[in-house]
């Protein structure tokens, strides 16, 4: 399985190139968890700099939003499900109601390590049919996602991925047989996350 994957900031242009150069009619859905909050960015921007030594632009939470709404709306066909930290979950669903292009937008929480929370916006998009994804609450780490290529293994073949990390994801996607296209800002971590599939 091919699959498509830049490395770099996510504001850098390559990002969206890479898709459209790709998938020019869209992407089937999305599924993500970006970094959340102006503390977490900072603690990314430290640690890509001590793991590769290169020092990238630190951008703000609000500024993440902005690029992560319109990538996903302008290059998305159907749903995307963003994990996202609770407390600045508002914020990011504002952004998502204020497009056009969204029809719905719901929220679930769900569970990580030591009983922490964090939640999923499920986001519906231009024609798709409206789904109830209460069946994503409560869920815990990976399950939801698990439940997700479940549902659509047998309809859609390919998935944007914006945070591809230490390729979690990217694992359970692959081993569904769908395209992924995405990027890291780390090639540290990117390089770990290609090892796991190879
Ligand atoms: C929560 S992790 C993603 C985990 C991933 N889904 C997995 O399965 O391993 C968030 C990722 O966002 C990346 N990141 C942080 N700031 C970024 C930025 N400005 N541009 C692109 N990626 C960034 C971090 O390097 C980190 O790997």
């Amino acid at each position: 399985m091919k699959h498509f994957i830049t490395q770099g900031n996510i504001t850098n242009k390559r990002v969206e190139e890479n898709i459209k150069k790709n998938f020019p009619n869209g992407i089937d859905f999305c599924y993500t968890d970006p970094p959340w909050g102006n503390g977490n960015l900072k603690y990314w921007k430290t640690i890509n700099k001590k793991a590769t030594n290169f020092n990238s632009d630190l951008i703000t939470q609000n500024e993440l939003e902005i690029k992560i709404v319109n990538l996903i709306t302008e290059n998305v066909i159907n749903y995307a499900f963003i994990i996202y930290g609770v407390s600045v979950a508002n914020s990011l669903i504002k952004k998502f109601k204020n497009n056009p292009k969204v029809k719905d937008v719901q929220y679930y929480e769900k569970k990580y390590a030591n009983n922490f929370k964090n939640c999923t916006i499920c986001v519906t998009l231009n024609e798709a049919p409206i789904i109830d994804f209460s069946f994503l609450k409560d869920t815990k780490g990976l399950q939801s996602l698990k439940l997700i290529c479940e549902k659509f293994k047998d309809k859609y073949k390919s998935v944007l991925e914006l945070f591809i990390g230490i390729g979690y994801y990217l694992k359970v996607l692959h081993k569904y047989n769908f395209v992924v296209v995405g990027n890291e800002l780390n090639n540290a971590r990117l390089n770990k996350a290609i090892s796991k599939i190879e």
